[in-house]
């Protein structure tokens, strides 16, 4: 087992985050209490995944309000919020987390202790996350059939959630009872969630594996290496389309075509309730840097045309179940409003 890492933490008053964008090769932490440079960390993917996002905007929004006199405390309160709303726009656990603090401020905004009560709010909605990825991996149990080679895609893990993830929860959960014995992990380009950070959460848990590019997951399963595929999601809407890193729909049609389960794992705080089907939800258009060049190195001339969505959507049909903290769903998915 490897050394004890974390993607972030509240302690004195400031926000201690682990740059994501280094890993793994760099293990650096930063500390902050500034929101502005807690929204360009979310901005620049130093924090992600869909949970961490929520959690990180949360805490970001309390902090902006720590020193601020009363004159000028909504005014504050409101540009933390406006700012940090902006900063990627799929994952709906921001939007969920931004309005359950804002809740809290509107019916607190008098007290003289309105950090203290905001920030008290954010650190529930962390250890409520933490809680969730624990019964999502126990819930995921029931999906293991036998000792099974599990197909992953992005990073679901640790650095993409307060607790030890969504789909990686399964995962782990899995290897700790013996269910699971091998993982492969997509690359997932083009900013290789899979290559840096998922086989660095895996290679830290001790769990076997190998990373392949993603256009090399349909040979796997035609030679019959998945058992099965598990990945997370940024929204999921009333019908259970289900948004998540580009190439993740790409999965679950091959899981179609070679009968093999596919499934997605989320807390329901990744549940848009407003939304009735996959077609309304915004998918993030990423800069074309981020096609054209490799670490920082440009393979490709900036005048290329690109096409960068940094997310697609499932069609629920294609989706053997949702796991959640509450139970796994399955087809036809009916999310209550
Ligand atoms: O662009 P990212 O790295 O924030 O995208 C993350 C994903 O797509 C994850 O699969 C998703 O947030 C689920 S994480 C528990």
């Amino acid at each position: 087992m490897g050394k004890e890492y974390f993607s972030i933490k509240f302690e004195n008053d400031n926000l201690i985050f682990l740059d994501q964008t280094k890993l793994p090769l760099e293990e650096k932490y930063v500390t902050s209490d500034d929101y502005e440079r807690i929204s360009e960390a979310i901005e620049k993917l130093e924090i992600r995944g869909a949970p961490l996002i929520g959690i990180a905007a949360a805490y970001a929004l309390a902090l902006s309000i720590k020193n601020a006199s009363k004159e000028v405390l909504i005014e504050k309160f409101n540009l933390a919020f406006n700012r940090l709303h902006r900063t990627r726009p799929t994952a709906v656990n921001l939007f969920h987390a931004l309005n359950e603090i804002k809740n809290v401020f509107e019916a607190n905004k008098n007290s003289e202790d309105i950090y203290q009560i905001v920030l008290e709010k954010a650190k529930q909605f962390h250890q409520e996350d933490i809680d969730k990825c624990e019964r999502i991996g126990f819930n995921g149990l029931a999906i293991f059939k036998k000792k099974s080679t599990v197909l992953t895609h992005c990073n679901t893990g640790k650095l993409a959630t307060g607790g030890d993830g969504t789909a990686f929860s399964v995962i782990k959960k899995g290897f700790e009872k013996g269910l699971v014995e091998f993982v492969y992990a997509d690359e997932t380009r083009p900013l290789l969630q899979g290559l840096r950070l998922t086989s660095f959460e895996l290679e830290r848990n001790g769990i076997p594996f190998a990373i392949q590019s993603d256009s090399m997951a349909a040979v796997l399963m035609q030679q019959s290496k998945i058992d099965l595929v598990i990945a997370g999601a940024d929204r999921i809407a009333l019908n259970g389309d289900s948004a998540n890193k580009i190439g993740t729909y790409n999965l679950a049609v091959l899981c179609n075509y070679h009968n093999i389960p596919f499934y997605i794992a989320a807390p329901t705080t990744t549940i848009d309730n407003k939304i009735a089907t996959g077609s309304e939800i915004e998918i993030e258009i990423r800069n074309k840097k981020e096609l054209l060049t490799i670490n920082g190195i440009q393979v490709a001339p900036n005048h290329y045309e690109t096409f960068s969505p940094a997310f697609d959507v499932t069609p629920s049909h294609l989706i053997s179940g949702i796991i959640t903290e509450d139970k796994i769903y399955t087809f036809p998915y009916n999310f209550i409003k």
